[in-house]
């Protein structure tokens, strides 16, 4: 069984990141779509949150699951008996951090992979701190993360300033 793993922070998960998910799961058997932790980024969501708008958003994908592993990724693809990391790539500038992710988890597994998709067209512009920007301050998001998870997102950043 050919697995897959498509990790990141998802805080939260847009349509630029179900894209790729989607896409992913055309190409293998089962994808597991793991967040992790990312010790550069502060999250707005736990990681319980981010875990349970991914079980959302993907609940239609049959061989799509998720869960949250704190703990390096070459090691959780190891456990998961995964071969092939998927990530998505929106620019250029993406890349570099991107490539040497990719030869790091190669070092640290190396029976595993990192392929990159490239963004579609529309979603190039998109990123999980665009989205929380704009529902901060009360903007539309609906073109940007999926419908069912909107909602909880606008709610949840809205009050968090009205709080501050
Ligand atoms: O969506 P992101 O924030 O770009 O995803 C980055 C993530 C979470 C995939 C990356 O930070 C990660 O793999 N974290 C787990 C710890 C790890 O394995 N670090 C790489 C070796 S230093």
């Amino acid at each position: 069984m050919k697995i897959a793993v498509c990790p990141g922070s998802f805080d939260p998960i847009t349509l630029g990141h179900l894209d790729i998910i989607q896409r992913a799961s055309l190409m293998f058997d089962k994808v597991i779509v793991a967040v992790l932790v990312n010790p550069g980024k502060n999250p707005s969501f736990t990681a319980e949150e981010r875990l349970n708008m991914i079980k959302r958003a993907v609940a239609d994908i049959p061989n799509v699951e998720a869960e949250c592993f704190d703990g390096l990724l070459a090691e959780y693809v190891r456990l998961r008996k995964a071969h092939t990391i998927v990530k998505g790539l929106r620019a250029v500038t993406d890349f570099e951090y991107e490539f040497q992710m990719a030869l790091i988890n190669r070092k640290l597994n190396p029976e595993a992979d990192t392929v990159f998709l490239t963004t579609s067209s529309q979603h190039m512009y998109l990123s999980s701190s665009m989205v929380k920007s704009i529902a901060r301050f009360g903007g539309d998001i609906s073109d940007f993360v999926p419908e069912c998870i909107c909602r909880e997102i606008s709610d949840r950043l809205s009050r968090q300033r009205n709080d501050e």
